[in-house]
């Protein structure tokens, strides 16, 4: 579904990303792992095109979208939860939803999408008229997440959603992730948790200072001592 092929990204003369290569195939939940500053939401929003590339490629269900403008891949159905969060904090979490299906088809789907949200989320329904900045966190990351869902994605990405919050709203956010892989949504997941995350994952890539140092099931990272021993302490 995704192929990101060899991409180096610069932040003005700094570069960020060294040829990083991955990709995600439909269905599939792939986890992107990597100490602070080592290039996941640079990736990410790479990805998003929310970042330009300055060289190598980004293939969508075939078709490179490296030209396309950020609008335009959330209309082919990528989506991004960003690290933390960016909801508009003085508007309700109803209309945080709203703004999720500012593109034609989703706009088309409001109503059958924001009930499946509140089927998920039924926390946000109770909630709706509330100011999304006066939420707790983890209700916040809901909101992120549902807004996201609101765009009809094909694929979803999220960065670090279990940042900053208690373990138990991180068990919450896992067990949405994971119904929502069941349902065969196909996720890349960017995440320091990497336990969680390559419990949730079926293929995983470490990325370091910028470029893929590792890739393979998540079986295989997981038990792989490098990676034990860097990111698990054990
Ligand atoms: N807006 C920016 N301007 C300049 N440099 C940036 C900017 N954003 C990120 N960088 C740099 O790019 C590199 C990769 O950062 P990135 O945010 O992608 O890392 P990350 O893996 O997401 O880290 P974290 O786990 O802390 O979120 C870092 O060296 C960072 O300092
Ligand atoms: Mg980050």
């Amino acid at each position: 579904m995704l192929e990101v092929k060899d991409i180096d990204v610069f932040y003005a003369d700094a570069q960020a990303l060294y040829g990083v290569g991955l990709r995600v195939e439909e269905g599939e939940v792939v986890t992107l792992v990597g100490s602070n500053g080592a290039g996941k939401t640079t990736t990410l929003r790479a990805i998003s095109g929310l970042r330009p590339i300055s060289r190598g490629d980004l293939v969508f269900e075939g078709s490179s979208i490296a030209g396309l403008p950020a609008h335009g891949r959330a209309e082919l159905g990528i989506a991004l939860v960003p690290e933390g969060r960016e909801l508009w904090p003085s508007l309700t979490v109803l209309e945080n939803l709203e703004l999720g299906c500012y593109s034609k088809t989703a706009r088309k789907h409001r109503d059958e999408s924001l009930e499946r949200v509140f089927d998920l989320f039924p926390r946000l329904q109770e909630r709706s008229k509330q100011v999304a900045g006066s939420m707790s966190g983890g209700e916040q990351q809901m909101v992120a997440i549902a807004r996201a869902l609101m765009t009809r994605p094909r694929l979803l990405m999220f960065d670090e959603p279990s940042l900053g919050l208690a373990p138990v709203i991180v068990t919450q956010v896992f067990s949405i992730i994971r119904r929502l892989a069941k349902e065969g949504l196909t996720i890349l997941l960017v995440e320091q948790n990497l336990k969680k995350a390559l419990e949730v994952a079926d293929r995983g890539y470490v990325v370091e200072t910028g470029s893929i140092t590792l890739q393979g099931p998540a079986g295989e990272l997981m038990a792989n001592e490098g990676i034990r021993s860097a990111y698990l302490g054990i």
